[in-house]
């Protein structure tokens, strides 16, 4: 889809109907990742539709897995299990995508093959240590800049024991990625979390038969094989969130968000946008892939500030974007804390959100872990998306419940994620 560099908002219409977002990112990604490894074929519906898991496809085709989308939009991966994988001829681009590349270098620790994994400019600023560390300890060869600290990273294969790993910070990449090389090595591998990050990998495996087990804050997997599956994935909360926001905060709004992913670890913001005085309703529809689904229902209302901390972050890390614009419209003053992570996303958010939410004249601090915003009425603006497809969500949902015209530029950094984000705003608010 070819997107516009701007998107030009306002006009506070207020939003009504239901939504289908695309399918969850996090769960189309695994869906390609352990389709691939996977023996035979798997066919999967409603898959993200951004850029970034079309990396995730991409490289499994590099890989050697054929992939076919059939005319009903349903994807067929011809999976090869853990010993089909074969050497790719091409750098792997794994563009604007954490999940990708993180997931994908703990897939291919254990090959024997020598890939290349590379990413755009953002991701190649984006630390790497983290994972690549625990996986040199589980045996793999894994090259990098900076001592693979950060991409290009080479990786020649190599990892063949199961270890014990203790997260410093709650990252279901590393978790995932450390997961996907324990169920190719010998012995078992322990991973241990400071708090709760989302556990899709751990709900498909398991699904899938995998001998996996949670223990509290601990995740232990042993070697496995994997068969085909089916999977419809359900909707994306971290994209419904941004119209969940804008639904609060645009009076006269009356908006339900249809078959939702309602992973407990993925709906932190429905907590905190009801902690706020926000009026949403979730129902549940039932379980796909071994995940709660979901609809949610949101009406405007009038909100108040809160504070976002300590183990509540990983579940809202996502949705963090849009819950600083929730508390720029909101009465009071809102606290961020403990959200260091926030400074090596697609962009340093806590410095693009501080700047975003200054230009709509929202008086708002900067913290080395989180930020704090004084609500109040923000007015119109030129916006900028910073390359970060979740800060031009932010900003358009923001400009939109304002009455005069914003702009925000850099549109095209939405694609990583939504690029239908713009049309479905348009198709909820109506005719102005
Ligand atoms: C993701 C995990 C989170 C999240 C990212 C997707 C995943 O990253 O921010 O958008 O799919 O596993 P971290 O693992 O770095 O916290």
């Amino acid at each position: 889809m070819s997107l516009p560099s701007e998107l030009v908002v306002g006009g506070a219409r207020p939003l009504r109907g239901r939504l289908r977002v695309p399918g969850d990112k996090s769960i189309s990604h695994r869906a390609y990742l352990i389709g691939a490894v996977a023996s035979g074929r798997s066919r999967c519906t409603n898959l993200a539709t951004g850029d970034d898991v079309h990396a995730s496809r991409l490289a499994i085709e590099h890989l050697g897995v054929r992939v076919r989308t059939g005319r009903d939009g349903a994807v067929a991966i011809h999976g090869v299990g853990f010993d089909g994988l074969r050497e790719p001829e091409v750098v792997l681009d794994c563009g604007n995508s954490g999940t990708t590349i993180r997931l994908l270098l703990g897939l291919l620790a254990p090959q024997s093959f020598h890939a290349v994994l590379t990413g755009d400019a953002s991701l190649r600023a984006r630390p790497m240590a983290r994972v690549v560390e625990p996986l040199r300890a589980m045996g793999a060869a894994i090259d990098g800049r900076d001592g693979g600290a950060f991409a290009p990273l080479a990786v020649r294969g190599g990892a063949s024991r199961g270890i014990r790993h203790e997260l410093p910070v709650a990252t279901a990449q590393v978790k995932s990625a450390l997961l996907l090389a324990g169920a190719q090595t010998d012995g078992t591998t322990e991973v241990l979390e400071p708090a709760r990050s989302r556990d899709h990998t751990e709900r498909l495996l398991g699904a899938l038969g995998a001998p996996i087990g949670v223990d509290g804050l601990t995740v232990r997997i042993r070697r496995t094989e994997l068969g085909a599956f089916e999977l419809d994935v359900p909707s994306d909360p971290s994209s419904a969130a941004f119209f969940a926001v804008a639904a609060c905060i645009t009076p006269g709004s009356d908006l339900v968000l249809e078959k939702l992913c309602c992973n407990p670890t993925r709906l932190g913001f429905v907590d905190v946008l009801r902690r706020m005085g926000a009026d949403l309703e979730v129902v549940p529809t039932g379980d796909e892939g071994g995940e709660p689904v979901g609809d949610l229902h949101v009406r405007a209302s009038a909100l108040r500030a809160t504070t976002i901390s300590g183990d509540e972050i990983p579940r809202v890390i996502d949705e963090i974007p849009a819950l600083a614009i929730a508390a720029a419209f909101a009465d009071g003053t809102t606290e961020i804390r403990d959200a260091a992570e926030l400074r090596v996303k697609e962009s340093d958010r806590i410095g693009t959100i501080h700047q975003e939410l200054s230009q709509l004249g929202i008086g708002v601090e900067p913290a080395t872990d989180g930020l704090v915003i004084r609500g109040g009425r923000p007015r119109a603006a030129l916006l900028k998306s910073h390359g970060d497809h979740r800060i031009a969500m932010a900003a358009a949902i923001a400009g939109h419940a304002i009455d005069g015209e914003s702009i925000v530029r850099g549109w095209r950094a939405v694609g990583s994620s939504y690029p239908e984000f713009a049309a479905h705003l348009e198709r909820l608010a109506g005719p102005s």
